[in-house]
């Protein structure tokens, strides 16, 4: 990772965070959104707001599930001191893009967006620093680890068609860093396209734009299954 030099020191200082907490956590199935479930003793969203503020983003806007406002004001209230421009909670969408989008609009001015998913407690500051460090040359630049298994592509008939090279293939994570302006055009695709989207460099990419990888590693995981939940409360406890 690049250290910090005083152009990323300047896109730091003028960033704002996304954190999309909004979702239900349908596969994890505690019975309470995803990112307010409890893992090492606090609620899954709070690891990730320390390492954003360790990293030196100034602001930060949570997209919070409908109608979970109130109390998820309360779980994030110690948090609101970290962020010397602010931590605003936002509504989320039915859709992870449409909660980019909400969070987005509650920090127009903001020259570069680092889109981060609650659910990966374990994204360490440096990684938001260097997304960011590395929009110098590109319009999005993401977190990714490097493929580890070897990759194949099989039809419908489960016969495999062919094997990719795994030396150019990508494990796409958050944070993805975008320059504000690309991220605002490329959330304006139609909501089919919205829809679709698992992540929102795919928006970026898809509208031509130059989307840089940043490698990290395969420990900053996304919590989906009953599994991984276990998985991080024995890395976290
Ligand atoms: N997310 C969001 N708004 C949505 C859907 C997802 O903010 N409408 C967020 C989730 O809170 C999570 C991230 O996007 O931090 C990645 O999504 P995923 O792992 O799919 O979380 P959930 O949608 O909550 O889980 P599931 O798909 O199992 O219901
Ligand atoms: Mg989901």
């Amino acid at each position: 990772m690049r250290p910090p030099d005083r152009a990323s020191e300047r896109l730091t200082s003028t960033a704002a965070a996304i954190v999309v907490a909004a979702g239900s956590g349908e596969r994890l199935g505690a019975g309470r959104p995803k990112a307010f479930v409890v893992v090492g003793g606090r609620p899954m969203v709070a690891w990730s707001l320390d390492a954003i503020a360790a990293a030196g983003i100034p602001r930060t806007v949570v997209a919070v599930p409908p109608g979970h406002g109130a109390a998820a004001e309360e779980a994030l209230a110690a948090h609101a001191d970290h962020f010397p421009l602010g931590l605003a909670l936002v509504e989320g969408g039915a859709t992870r893009s449409e909660s980019v989008r909400n969070g987005l609009a509650a920090a127009p001015d903001a020259e570069a967006v680092l889109v981060h998913d609650a659910a990966r407690p374990f994204a360490p500051s440096e990684l938001f620093s260097a997304t960011l460090a590395a929009l110098h040359d590109a319009d999005a630049a993401i977190a990714a680890a490097r493929a580890t298994d070897t990759i194949k592509e099989a039809g419908a008939d489960g016969i495999v068609v062919r094997t990719l090279d795994r030396d150019r293939l990508w494990a796409i994570q958050t944070p993805q860093a975008f320059r504000a302006t690309v991220l605002h055009r490329a959330l304006e695709a139609g909501a089919d396209v919205l829809a679709q989207a698992t992540d929102d460099a795919w928006l970026v990419e898809r509208a031509g734009g130059i989307v840089r990888v940043v490698e990290s590693s395969p420990a900053n995981f996304k919590v989906t299954t009953p599994h991984d939940l276990q998985v991080a409360e024995s890395l976290l406890c």
